[in-house]
């Protein structure tokens, strides 16, 4: 079992497949940026079954596919179908921009991803391209592909910034109302090359709750997921809504979450340098007791919360390379 000094028991595990994207989110990869990974330093498909084994072993039964951009790496499949027959693993779920899911949809389903979330940022086209380079469309239609093949819940994962999106939030709660989608609001995080942006467009979603309970009525949610969502009930409709508060009001205590690049680097901490290389141990041929007690060893040195203040950004590492 998997716990940390601060009795946090970990039993999630975030998988970066690759740190690439076909999107340029303005709060996440820079225009022009460079910095991304070498292919060749990526986790091969039997690495990856190979550790999550060893995670499940564990007691790690929950694992996301996320990015960058995970529909982007060729064998995603193969590596869900893998993990999804780990013994032990319970949850396959993915993060996606969407913008490669209508064609992914169905053989997704087919592997074993359960369930998904949508990045989406804006509903009016020309907001949407200014916010993330890329187009609405296709995700419009990879979001219809996951509800025909019966993935449930489907998320979406809506980043709200001053001045970009903020007013967009009302239509996005129509639609997601209108679709049966649940939704997240997110405050954008400071970090990597493009935690300036984040942080000129930080907004308290504490502000957008309050204005959403005026006009269309919030009740607070039973429902607590393990995750760092409050939840909150959109009166007289089906629909929740999530706020993910990293920045206002901080959800570390209840952290139960590790994650891992797509290099091998397992970070117990999205706000913190501190990482252990797995790719070498793998490839030194270390056994999975020795794996176990290193990822046990790096556990120990998950911090009790994250240090991101409005404006500092802290880490070097952007958001692609660890998936959120
Ligand atoms: N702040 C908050 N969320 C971010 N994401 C990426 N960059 C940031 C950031 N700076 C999240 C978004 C997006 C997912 C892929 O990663 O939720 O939907
Ligand atoms: Fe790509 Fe997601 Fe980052 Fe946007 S937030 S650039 S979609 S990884």
């Amino acid at each position: 079992m998997l716990q940390d000094s601060f009795g946090r028991r970990v039993d999630y595990l975030r998988l970066s497949l690759t740190d690439r994207c076909d999107f340029r989110c303005r709060y996440c990869i820079p225009d022009g940026y460079r910095g991304f990974q070498a292919r060749e330093k990526w986790l091969s498909a039997g690495q990856i079954q190979r550790l999550i084994g060893v995670f499940a072993d564990l007691g790690v039964g929950k694992v996301r596919l996320t990015g960058g951009e995970p529909l982007l790496r060729g064998d995603v499949l193969a590596i869900a179908r893998a993990i999804a027959e780990t013994s032990g693993i319970t949850d396959l779920s993915l993060s996606t921009n969407g913008s490669q899911l209508a064609r992914h949809a169905e053989a997704l389903w087919d592997a074993g991803v359960q369930r998904i979330n949508v990045s989406l940022d804006a509903l009016d086209p020309a907001v949407f391209r200014s916010i993330t380079g890329g187009r609405l469309e296709p995700v419009l239609q990879g979001l219809q592909a996951a509800k025909a093949v019966g993935m449930s819940p489907i998320k979406i994962n809506m980043v709200v910034m001053a001045g970009i999106n903020e007013h967009a939030v009302e239509s996005m709660v129509e639609f997601a109302a209108k679709h049966g989608f649940a939704l997240r609001l997110i405050e954008t995080m400071p970090v990597g090359s493009a935690g300036g942006a984040a942080s000129r467009h930080l907004i308290d979603l504490e502000r957008v709750r309050e204005r959403l309970d005026r006009t269309l009525g919030l009740e607070p949610a039973a429902l607590r997921g393990s995750g760092p969502a409050r939840y909150f009930h959109v009166r007289d409709t089906g629909l929740v809504i999530g706020f993910i508060t990293p920045m206002s009001r901080h959800f570390c205590a209840s952290c139960n979450r590790v994650r891992l690049g797509a290099d091998g680097a397992l970070y117990p901490c999205l706000g913190s340098e501190q990482r252990l290389q797995l790719r070498p141990l793998l490839e030194a041929g270390a056994s999975d007791r020795r794996i176990r007690e290193e990822i046990c060893r790096a556990l120990q040195g998950k911090p009790e919360r994250h240090g991101f203040l409005p404006g500092v950004t802290v880490l070097q590492r952007g958001m692609s390379s660890t998936g959120g």
